[in-house]
C-alpha cells in the first residue's frame, strides 16, 4: 500500500448504509484510512432499475478505488456487505489485503428464499420501503437493544430508495454460493458474529470460520445481526486486530 495507513473499507449491509458503521469509523480512523461508502441506492445514493448483482456492487467500489489510487485494501462487509466481499474475491482477489466478515455467510439462497425476495421486491417497488422496514427491524436486533439504536437502522432504511432495495434484492437472490471460495482466501479473515444472530445462525459463522485457512472468530455475545452498533468496542477490538495482522 502506498499511503502509511492501511486502508480499511466498510461495506455495509441490506438495506441500511454507512451511518452503521458510526462507531467504527471515529475509533478505526486514528489508525487505518477508514472509507465506508453508501452502496447504489442506499443512503443519499441513487436507485435504478433492475437487479444489482453484488458483482456490481464490487465494480462500483473497484471503480471508486481506482480513481483514489487505492490498489490494496482491507475489505469488512456487515451480511450483504460480506457478499459483496465475496465477490470481490471473485473478481479481483489481489487486492485484498484483508477480510472481515460481520454477522454475514458464504452460502447462496435457497430457492425458498429467493421467492420471498422476489415477493418482497414486489411490494416494496408498489408500497415503498416501508415493507422491508417491517420485516426487517424486528430481526435485526438482540431483544433488549435500547429503542435510539434500533432507530438508527430504521432511519437508514428510510433513506434507502425504494428500487434500490428491489434490486438489491433480486441482486443477492441470484448471488453464488461463496463456500467453494472460502479455502481459497490466503489472506487473515476476521469474522464477527453476533451470539443472537436471528438471520444469520452461529453454526454457519462457525463453518465458515472452520473452511477458511486463516480466520478468527470473535464472539459477540449480546449482540444479535448488528454487533458493530450493539456491541461497538468488540467489533472495534476484533478489526484493530485484523488491521494489525494484515501485512502492509
Ligand atoms: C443484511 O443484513 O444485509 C441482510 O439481512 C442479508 C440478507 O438478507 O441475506
Amino acid at each position: 500500500m502506498t499511503n502509511t495507513k492501511k486502508v480499511l473499507l466498510l461495506i455495509h449491509g441490506f438495506p441500511l448504509d454507512h451511518t452503521l458503521w458510526e462507531h467504527q469509523i471515529g475509533e478505526l480512523q486514528r489508525t487505518s484510512r477508514v472509507l465506508a461508502p453508501d452502496l447504489r441506492g442506499f443512503g443519499g445514493s441513487e436507485g435504478g432499475p433492475g437487479a444489482w448483482t453484488m458483482e456490481n456492487f464490487a465494480q462500483d467500489l473497484l471503480r471508486h478505488l481506482d480513481g483514489i489510487g487505492v490498489e490494496r485494501f482491507i475489505a469488512v462487509g456487515h451480511s450483504m456487505g460480506g457478499y459483496v466481499v465475496f465477490a470481490i474475491h471473485r473478481l479481483a482477489p489481489k487486492r485484498l489485503a484483508g477480510i472481515g466478515l460481520v454477522a454475514s455467510r458464504a452460502g447462496a439462497d435457497t430457492p425458498e428464499a429467493r421467492a420471498r425476495r422476489e415477493e418482497t421486491a414486489k411490494a416494496v417497488l408498489e408500497r415503498g420501503g416501508i415493507v422491508a422496514e417491517e420485516q426487517m427491524v424486528p430481526k435485526l436486533f438482540a431483544p433488549g437493544a435500547p429503542l435510539e439504536t434500533v432507530e438508527k437502522a430504521r432511519a437508514a432504511i428510510r433513506r434507502a430508495s425504494r428500487s434500490g432495495i428491489a434490486a438489491a434484492l433480486r441482486g443477492m437472490a441470484c448471488r453464488p454460493d461463496a463456500t467453494i471460495q472460502l479455502p481459497e482466501i490466503h489472506v487473515p479473515v476476521m469474522i464477527i458474529a453476533g451470539r443472537q444472530d436471528s438471520i444469520v445462525p452461529p453454526a454457519e459463522s462457525e463453518a465458515m470460520a472452520r473452511m477458511i485457512p486463516d480466520a478468527r472468530l470473535v464472539w459477540a455475545e449480546r449482540s444479535g445481526h448488528m454487533p458493530m452498533l450493539e456491541e461497538p468496542q468488540i467489533v472495534n477490538s476484533a478489526l484493530a486486530e485484523l488491521v494489525e495482522a494484515v501485512r502492509a
